[in-house]
């Protein structure tokens, strides 16, 4: 069936899937025609990362990222997307207050058309989370691996492998949903763990790097398409090695998340 044909995506669309067992499938995009791709294969959540600070703008990390970059790029993307829900990341340092989190969330949806903010952290942002979905705000909640706390983590690394971690992890997930957090996403954490969290949400849980276990998988666009700058990470897959064109590359990645081919052992943490 072709996705145009389909109601757009909702909220609702994604937890009726999840009640399901369907997986659903998300990617990062940052222009309209990608976004126009992205959509049209069936994808239900595009995602205007941060990480366009890297992929787009060349930098080594995804602090530097304003919120007018971030604006800039949602409205590129929402122009192109018809069906999708748009999320958007809310950069490094402009949601440190709930006042500053509520004013520069309504950007995102007024000025940006997002539909869903992401924001990272753990129980620390259940305020926030909670002064942004009682006004009608929706969030994600990003734990895991946080890339804003990359100099606080010491680098890029799987995060709740210690006892102790995955617990405060588990404790942050039921902190998030508790404070009115609508979607999890949940980055390098080990599968079991991942899938265990995934298990005990009502909310959906996106996995990137985080097992086949999650309710939905995201990756980076320029990973998945092979155009990585630097190493590809292990949890990515360059779907166009077997695939001719970026189109018939996004459908694959899509079908593959959708019937559980994606991620495969070699893709996951333990
Ligand atoms: O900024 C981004 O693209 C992200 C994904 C890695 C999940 O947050």
């Amino acid at each position: 069936m072709n996705a145009q044909s389909l109601p757009p995506v909702t909220l609702n669309t994604l937890r009726d899937m999840k009640r399901a067992g369907e997986k659903f499938a998300c990617l990062t995009a940052y222009d309209a025609s990608f976004a126009r791709l992205i959509d049209d294969a069936g994808v239900e959540v595009i995602l205007v990362g941060d990480s366009l600070g890297m992929v787009v703008q060349g930098r080594e990390t995804t602090l530097p990222v304003t919120v007018e970059d971030i604006l800039y790029h949602s409205r590129c993307v929402a122009r192109g997307s018809r069906r999708a829900l748009l999320m958007v990341d809310m950069p490094f340092m402009s949601y440190a207050t709930p006042e500053q989190a509520l004013r520069n969330a309504a950007r995102l949806m007024q000025e940006g058309g997002a539909h869903i903010v992401k924001l990272e952290g753990g129980a620390v942002q259940a305020d926030i989370v909670r002064q942004l979905t009682e006004r009608g705000i929706p969030v994600c909640a990003h734990l895991g691996l946080q890339p804003q706390s990359v100099h606080k983590l010491g680098g890029y690394r799987v995060q709740g492998r210690e006892a102790s971690a995955a617990q405060v992890m588990r404790d942050d997930a039921r902190a998030l949903q508790a404070a009115g957090a609508d979607m999890l996403l949940l980055e390098c954490v080990p599968a079991v763990l991942a899938a265990e969290i995934t298990l005990a949400s009502e909310i959906p849980v996106i996995g990137i790097g985080a097992g086949p276990g999650c309710d939905a998988q995201v990756l980076v666009l320029y990973d998945m398409l092979g155009i990585t700058l630097g190493k590809r990470p292990k949890f990515s897959r360059n779907f166009m090695q077997d695939n001719p064109t970026p189109q018939a590359a996004i459908a694959a990645y899509a079908h593959a998340v959708k019937n559980g081919a994606f991620p495969a052992p070699e893709h996951t943490f333990s």
